[in-house]
């Protein structure tokens, strides 16, 4: 459902989030914002380090944000930075998103100044890997 409606709260969240974020390297600041299973609003920020590998994105910081709570499921999420084009998720985030997507997640890009892009996960990440391909025993973590 690529033609749904922008969800005005969640990028004014994504947005408020977004002025924390830790990017003193990049000075790219982004913020994520993301709706759980019961509808309940997450957020994360950007948070570089000077050994640059070790910086994480929004995205991260907002599913670990959902799973600190016993949250499971993404059922919607925007990313925004200031930015001239709405920014997509990078690659790995596109797959921490999948790990707990609800199912036609549609996700949010958008831009401080107001554009705004919609896309399936299923667009941004076609083919995935996943646990049709591999599923690993249970131990833990995953129920709840
Ligand atoms: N970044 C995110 O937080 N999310 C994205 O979707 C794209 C990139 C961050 C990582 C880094 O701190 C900065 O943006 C520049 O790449």
């Amino acid at each position: 459902m690529p033609e749904s409606v922008p969800d005005t709260e969640l990028i004014a969240r994504a947005a408020q989030i977004r002025l924390q974020a830790y990017a003193p390297y990049s000075g790219f600041l982004v913020g994520a914002a993301l709706r759980g299973g019961s509808g309940e609003i997450y957020t994360g920020v950007n948070v570089e380090n000077i050994a640059y590998p070790e910086g994480t994105c929004a995205e991260a910081g907002a599913i670990a944000a959902l799973c600190a709570a016993g949250g499971r499921q993404i059922r919607a999420i925007a990313i925004i930075a200031d930015a001239p084009e709405p920014v997509a998720p990078c690659g790995g985030c596109r797959q921490k998103i999948a790990e707990f997507a609800a199912p036609d997640l549609v996700v949010t890009m958008a831009t401080t100044s107001g554009a705004i892009c919609q896309l399936p996960l299923q667009a941004l990440l076609p083919a995935a890997f996943g646990r049709s391909h591999f599923a690993p025993p249970q131990r833990g973590g995953d129920e709840g």
